[in-house]
């Protein structure tokens, strides 16, 4: 047997007829940049996380990128991110000339912590942006009642944790903004790339249309410096054809996080490898990163490469150890996490006997 760690050409023998319906549209309407399709994508993703207002943009890290330009982030600043991310949630902190200050995670729900958060604030601070790291929500609120009174601005990275919430509150409604990526292997991925930043504030949602469109205020006349940050027109009518499935394929995901928890226990396995968990928040498991003894990791993925089985590790390097950033200190929850971590395949397609086939080699190794 043959597992993927993701199959995307399984959703499309699903929804292929759609999705080349809606794309027929786009081309036939010679409209490609802006329009009808843009709007009403924003409109309905508005709506699904529970914000007033949401602006597509070209990738999630540009969406990072312009939410942090929208709050005037530069030099001599500091931005706290986790350690435990992929790059982008640092590195668009790092293009704007701003320090990027690295936090540890919490080792049950692997995000931020107000723990984690409180001893790194300065007077330089002026932002924080948690991630909802693998699709499990941070808890947001309980962030911003540390950093309001200091006016720090909270940026949800909400790249892998589309549909996610913590209570009643849904992911990219809690922050000032949420930043999404619609990156082809996201819970709702385009065809290509794409992103967006949800805010509960009009102000700022209209100027992230002006920084997404090279600072434009009106035609030609320029306010400030943006970029070409513009999601397109193909990708916007792609997505909300997705976007109706998202609900029914998050279900999906969360059926299979069960079933490996099940199959865990019944190999008689949750000491040795230890599985996320959904509470409080509602997990939207955008990946099911298991955590197995550091000494054995390797030999996890290698017997599971050689049977054929997807795997992978996020992340194997912390950033604060990464060449690029300077760094000093330890920070063991994020360092012992990139020891421990093994990535499991995670798809609303994926078999439940694909599972059960990956489990018996997990076993061999683990038992
Ligand atoms: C946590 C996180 N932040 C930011 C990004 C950047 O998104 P993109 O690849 O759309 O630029 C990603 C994913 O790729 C991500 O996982």
């Amino acid at each position: 047997m043959k597992v993927p760690l993701l199959d995307l050409t399984r959703q499309y023998e699903v929804i292929g007829p759609e999705l080349e319906a809606a794309a027929i549209e786009v081309l036939r309407s010679g409209r490609y940049i802006g329009g009808p399709e843009i709007e009403a994508f924003e409109t309905e993703t508005a709506d699904y996380v529970g914000a007033k207002r949401a602006v597509g943009m070209s990738s999630g890290t540009d969406a990072l990128l312009a939410a942090l330009m929208a709050i005037g982030i530069g030099p001599g600043d500091e931005v706290v991110v986790p350690s435990y991310t992929f790059f982008a949630t640092a590195g668009s902190v790092a293009r704007l000339g701003a320090r990027p200050v690295f936090c540890d995670v919490d080792p049950v729900s692997l995000n931020m912590t107000p723990e984690t958060l409180e001893p790194l604030l300065t007077q330089r601070t002026k932002a924080v942006i948690p991630v909802h790291l693998f699709g499990r929500a941070a808890d947001i609120p309980a962030l911003t009642a540390l950093c309001a009174p200091r006016s720090i601005t909270v940026i949800e990275d909400a790249a892998q944790a589309i549909g996610g919430s913590l209570g009643e509150a849904r992911v990219g409604s809690m922050g000032h903004m949420a930043c999404f990526s619609f990156f082809p292997s996201k819970n709702l991925g385009a065809c290509g790339d794409g992103g967006l930043i949800s805010t509960q504030d009009e102000e700022l949602a209209d100027h992230l249309l002006r920084l997404r469109n090279h600072g434009q205020a009106a035609a030609y006349e320029h306010s400030e410096v943006g970029g070409n940050f513009r999601l397109d027109a193909m990708q916007a009518a792609l997505l909300r054809i997705k976007l109706r499935h998202l609900e029914g394929w998050t279900e999906k995901r969360r059926a299979r996080a069960q079933t490996w928890r099940e199959l865990t226990g019944s190999k008689g396995l949750q000491d040795q490898l230890r599985c996320p968990i959904d509470d409080p928040a509602r997990h939207v498991y955008h990946q099911f990163v298991v955590r197995v003894p550091a000494d054995k990791r390797e030999a996890c993925l290698g017997a599971l490469q050689e049977a054929q089985v997807g795997c992978a590790v996020y992340y194997r390097v912390p950033l604060h150890q990464q060449p690029c950033f300077d760094h000093e200190g330890a920070l063991p929850h994020c360092e012992q996490m990139s020891r421990e971590a093994l990535a499991l395949p995670i798809f609303p397609e994926l078999r439940e006997d694909e599972q059960a086939y990956a489990m018996d080699v997990l076993a061999k190794v683990l038992a």
